[in-house]
């Protein structure tokens, strides 16, 4: 039962494409970008104080209320628990340490590996996953999470402790013996930990957390699961900050697909973090909205109501009413490094509007003394492009893989290292 309900998670996203997507290129509308250099009185941005000061907030502002929504204004009572840690784990090449999270006594699991040996702090990688920490390795010290499934007695969602067969299971998406031999550590939480990725997942949410006294959800402005998730890979690095092994002045955050959604945001919110990585995070992360391509926000808003906060809903079918697009997402990242990538058989995820997004931000690092992609023209598969800002397409699926990782590590090692 546990292996069937599994499989059907992760075919989620197939089921997710409809027909009446459009996949041909002759029919993406004519659309006019928002240009991110302009004010919103007019006045162009010519320096990177203007940028800073004024234009960054402005657009900010509009990603938080439209579409991810703002945390609410209240800080829950945060403390962090070591639970475990193993001076030599995965056969002595790993640090492993596994950290509890405690939000309003709510626990979110953090797990963390180190490489062995290594001296001084190293930077790391961050990233939710879909399925449980202990999917990530089949290194039998990771606890078994909780994790949501579907209970046929029932018809419900619950939360179980997850069943060993699943140890590893994701592993071919966590390269954790090649991140760590390249000197990286890397750390990872459940997605359901922080909230379940359900429609009516906000009971079970550190959204439920933060409401005020009476309030049985959050307003129109105000966080939907997108957010909550990336707040929480910002207490996750709240707890890097704290351990000496890490360097928290070098963390990378990564995701994919709606958890590359989460990345970008997490990214865009706390400027902590030094690096971001967005893989096959498609619509709502960092495709072009306008251009229809794949999946749309109507689709968005439907199958995943409770995503974005509920001033998101109005731009189904009027995305070219949106104040923004995916390109202001990622010029919020600047002037950090920025990865983007795609796979060619990720057609829902759009990757041309990826690459093209990732192309329009470029005019906000060169404000900032940064080279963006350095061109419009998209690469051929495998030919990652591009300096502060990159790209890469390579051939498969929707999926991340150790090709897609072994670039992050190069592109980290010539922006993390230097
Ligand atoms: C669905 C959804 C996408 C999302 C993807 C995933 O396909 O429509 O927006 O990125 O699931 O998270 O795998």
């Amino acid at each position: 039962m546990f292996r069937f309900i599994f499989a059907f998670i992760l075919m989620l996203p197939a089921f997710a494409q409809r027909p009446g997507t459009n996949y041909d290129e002759a029919k993406v509308p004519r659309y006019t970008l928002p240009d991110p250099l302009i004010l919103r009185n007019g006045q162009p941005v010519r320096d990177a104080r203007t940028w800073t000061q004024k234009r960054r907030p402005e657009i900010f502002d509009l990603f938080e209320k439209q579409m991810f929504g703002q945390v609410p204004q209240r800080s829950p009572k945060i403390a962090f628990e070591l639970e475990d840690i193993d001076e030599s784990a995965l056969g002595g090449k790993a640090i492993r340490k596994q950290v509890s999270i405690r939000i309003a006594g709510k626990p979110v699991h953090l797990l963390l590996y180190l490489p062995a040996g290594v001296r001084g702090p190293v930077p790391v990688f961050l990233g939710l996953n879909f399925t449980g920490n202990h999917t990530i390795d089949a290194d039998p010290g990771i606890r078994l999470a909780e994790v949501w499934l579907f209970d046929k007695e029932t018809r419900s969602l619950v939360k179980r402790v997850a069943p060993d067969t699943q140890r590893g299971s994701a592993s071919s998406r966590w390269p954790v013996e090649m991140i760590l031999s390249r000197g990286y550590g890397v750390a990872t939480i459940y997605y359901g930990d922080i909230e379940p990725d359900f429609k009516d997942g906000l009971v079970h949410s550190v959204r439920r957390l933060l409401l005020k006294p009476g309030e049985g959800e959050p307003g129109p402005s105000e966080w939907g699961a997108i957010g909550a998730w990336a707040w929480g890979l910002s207490r996750a690095l709240d707890y890097l900050e704290t351990d000496k092994a890490v360097d928290a002045k070098k963390v990378a955050v990564i995701g994919h697909s709606r958890l590359g959604k989460t990345a970008l945001w997490a990214g865009a919110a706390d400027t902590r973090f030094a690096l971001v990585v967005s893989n096959d995070s498609g619509e709502g992360g960092a495709a072009i909205s306008r251009r229809r391509f794949g999946e749309t926000v109507e689709n968005l808003n439907t199958s995943f109501p409770h995503w974005f906060c509920t001033n998101y809903k109005q731009y189904s079918g009027r995305e070219d009413e949106l104040p923004f697009d995916a390109h202001m997402l990622l010029a919020l990242i600047a002037p950090r490094p920025l990865y983007v990538a795609s796979a060619a058989e990720d057609l829902w995820a759009d990757p041309r509007g990826e690459f093209l997004a990732a192309v329009a931000a470029g005019p906000v690092y060169e404000l900032l003394g940064r080279k963006g992609l350095g061109t419009d023209k998209m690469p051929g598969l495998h030919q990652p492009t591009g300096d502060t800002v990159r790209y890469h397409i390579r051939a498969g699926k929707h999926d991340i893989t150790d090709y897609d990782w072994a670039q992050f590590l190069d592109f980290a090692d010539r922006h993390l290292k230097r």
